[in-house]
């Protein structure tokens, strides 16, 4: 299926590839429907989680930058100089920039998902540090991926900066870390941002802001799943619910029909009544220990930690072995 969106040239024209259309519809029919959290990512969904990321109720993205701004000449000598330092999910690159100026990265290798985006990033950051080589990757965690070639395969370091780890579920975490580990060599390591547990009207208030902007970045799923497989859904026949389940130890978002309402697709339609949700993301808060767990169980060795003085949010660097 081709589909033309709002502002495409025709030679821009966006195919979805038949197993997003297929995942996407299996979560729709569902008993409990569910999407997976990469739809909330469009152009529009990028736009709406930088406004969060400024948000005065959401935490990690300013409690992270002021343990890097605190820690980093700590962080970067427990690193040492001359990596290859891979960028996991870089967006704008800014946070890894930050770390060039002490890190002295031999090679810096973002990669996102979005790789036009990520493009015009590195165009601009290579104009800022002409003599580190930089390769842009567009791949998707959610499905097996491998390092090319042209990455080199010394002193790999790992950086998985936002606490983006928590939108995994704890086994693709164990199963994401394991293979990072793979991907090192024995010099290499891995440094990334987690969000801890803290108290629940602290954690709900950062997804469900004042503003609304993180509900405004959970309904436009539904624009995009409907640019995806020709859906119906009407945005304003759902409204943004989030809560944080205790037993998981994770924020949970969802989408709840305020009607009953008949969504239809091709020859596929999915009836939902009044309360009825969708499921749409989790975002699992750890405790450090939980979490260095974790890291040892996925082969990691030594780690070292940094918090803030609240301990809302840790930075782990944690060495291949
Ligand atoms: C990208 N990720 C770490 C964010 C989080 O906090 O789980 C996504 C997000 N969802 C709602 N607000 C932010």
């Amino acid at each position: 299926m081709s589909l033309a969106l709002p502002g495409n040239t025709e030679a821009e024209v966006i195919t979805f590839p038949l197993p997003v259309r297929h995942e996407l519809e299996i979560g729709l029919l569902a008993d409990t429907a569910h999407t997976s959290p990469k739809y909330l990512y469009d152009a529009v969904g990028s736009v709406l989680f930088d406004a969060i990321c400024e948000l005065p109720e959401y935490y990690p993205t300013r409690t992270e930058a002021g343990i890097f701004t605190q820690c980093m000449s700590e962080i970067t000598h427990a690193i040492g100089p001359h990596s290859t330092l891979i960028d996991l999910g870089a967006g704008n690159c800014r946070k890894a920039a930050r770390l060039f100026p002490l890190l002295h990265p031999n090679q810096y290798v973002p990669i996102d998902i979005s790789i036009k985006y990520l493009e015009e990033a590195v165009q601009r950051l290579q104009q800022r540090f002409p003599y580190i080589e930089m390769t842009a990757l567009g791949l998707d965690f959610s499905t097996p991926w491998t390092l090319p070639a042209e990455v080199r395969t010394d002193k790999r370091l790992f950086f998985y900066p936002g606490s983006s780890i928590g939108n995994f579920e704890p086994s693709q975490a164990q199963a994401f870390l394991r293979h990072i580990r793979t991907e090192c060599d024995t010099d290499g390591g891995l440094l990334i941002g987690i969000d801890l547990i803290k108290d629940h009207e602290t954690l709900h208030r950062a997804y469900d802001d004042a503003l609304g902007v993180t509900a405004a970045f959970n309904l436009n799923v539904l624009r995009h799943i409907n640019q995806i497989i020709g859906a119906d859904f009407d945005v304003h026949q759902w409204r943004h619910h989030a809560l944080f389940n205790t037993h998981h130890s994770r924020i949970e978002m969802h989408l709840e029909a305020r009607t009953a309402q008949t969504v239809t697709w091709k020859n596929m339609q999915r009836h939902f009544m009044p309360g009825e949700k969708i499921h749409t993301e989790n975002s699992y808060k750890y405790s450090l220990e939980s979490f260095l767990t974790l890291l040892a169980s996925a082969g990691f060795g030594h780690a070292q930690h940094w918090t803030d003085s609240n301990h809302w949010f840790a930075v782990v660097y944690a060495k291949a072995i």
